[in-house]
């Protein structure tokens, strides 16, 4: 998987026991980035719905969940991948940029970035595989980066691993039917189905995904967009369209209420960051006002439930501790009816 700032690596497990205890067959998962929560849902048997605004997500998800695993012919997929993989570099956008004027990529990667891209839009544009050779292809530039997982800046020495080739890999796909919908959740929240469960993982500060992350973004679109600066950003990354209310520390408190408003799930589980723009009472408040019957806040510190040592809401929604720091704690709310969401609760403790 990419590295990803917010990514739920440690959650996966808990929010996949979550989806289990509540019997939940159908899930979006709203803000899905790497696409790892969704994964884990579908593995589970789930129909998923994965969304996000960034492009690369779409194509992750297209790969990941969107894919029928057992649609592929594993051997033309490795055909196509060692046939990608011999081809020679040539040097073009992404060596000109992102390896000449910046250091993300050694050059000869980049020329076969460059080269195996420009094959997928000549060759595979429209095919059923194209998303998972993109996908693999976005992976195997990860492998080779010189960054610390963030796109706004790139080591000062080169990275060690920026020294390996790049290579394409099969990326691992999962059986099962699943769907991708691309835009702003903000326009997208009352087209998708009404599901058994809905995951939020929205971002919580002021740092863009679109700007974190430009490089994937301009290896999905191949549209050689004017950069800027020393990170060459893509131009348009000033452009007011290509922001997310979610970082606007004015606007994400009412943006957030009013997507848990929308959002059509019997249980509602989301993400919380206690350094987040919205307080645990606001949040509360707004999972209640969007009809939930109850709300908890469970925390877990490296895949392990500790939420009665730092705040739980009794069932009258009283709250009865408080969240405190703790390192390396992941916090989610929990939001349904009383009987879903006890069971949810009794299935990751
Ligand atoms: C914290 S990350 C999600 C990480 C994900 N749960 C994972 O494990 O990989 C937040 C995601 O929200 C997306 N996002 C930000 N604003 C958005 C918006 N207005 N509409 C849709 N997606 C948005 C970002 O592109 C990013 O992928």
């Amino acid at each position: 998987m990419i590295k990803y700032l917010g990514s739920k690596r440690a959650l996966v497990p808990v929010l996949g026991r979550i989806a289990s205890a509540v019997a939940a067959r159908t899930a979006v998962d709203l803000f899905t980035g790497t696409t790892r929560v969704a994964q884990e849902f579908k593995r589970r048997g789930l129909v998923v719905t994965a969304t996000d605004r960034a492009t690369y997500s779409q194509v992750l998800s297209d790969c990941y969940i969107a894919t029928d695993a057992t649609t592929v012919d594993l051997a033309v997929l490795d055909a196509e991948l060692a046939h990608l993989n011999s081809l020679p570099g040539t040097p073009g956008y992404v060596t000109r940029t992102f390896c000449e004027e910046a250091r993300y990529f050694q050059p000869k990667n980049g020329a076969r970035i460059d080269a195996i891209r420009d094959a997928l839009e000549a060759n595979y544009r429209g095919s059923p595989l194209f998303p998972v050779l993109l996908t693999s292809l976005m992976l195997a530039a990860d492998r080779v980066d010189s960054t610390t997982g963030l796109q706004m800046a790139y080591l000062k020495k080169w990275a060690a691993r920026s020294y390996n080739d790049l290579e394409l890999r099969r990326p691992v796909l999962l059986p099962g039917r699943g769907f991708t919908v691309g835009g702003d959740v903000l326009a997208t929240i009352d087209q998708l189905p009404a599901v058994d469960l809905m995951y939020l993982d929205p971002p919580y500060n002021q740092h863009r995904y679109f700007t974190n992350y430009h490089i994937w973004e301009t290896l999905v679109r191949w549209d050689a967009p004017p950069s800027y600066g020393i990170a060459r950003k893509r131009m348009d990354a000033r452009d007011p369209a290509t922001k997310s209310v979610f970082n606007n520390r004015q606007e994400m408190p009412a943006a957030m209420a009013d997507l848990l408003r929308r959002a059509r799930a019997t249980v509602v589980v989301v993400s919380y960051n206690d350094e987040s723009w919205i307080g645990v009472d606001a949040m509360t408040a707004s999972l209640r006002e969007a009809g939930h019957e109850e709300v908890r806040l469970l925390a877990f510190d490296s895949k392990r439930y500790v939420g009665a040592q730092i705040g739980i809401f009794n069932p009258s929604g009283e709250k009865v501790g408080s969240v405190s720091h703790l390192r390396n704690t992941e916090y989610v709310f929990i939001a349904g009816p009383l009987d879903a969401v006890d069971a949810a609760v009794a299935g990751v403790g």
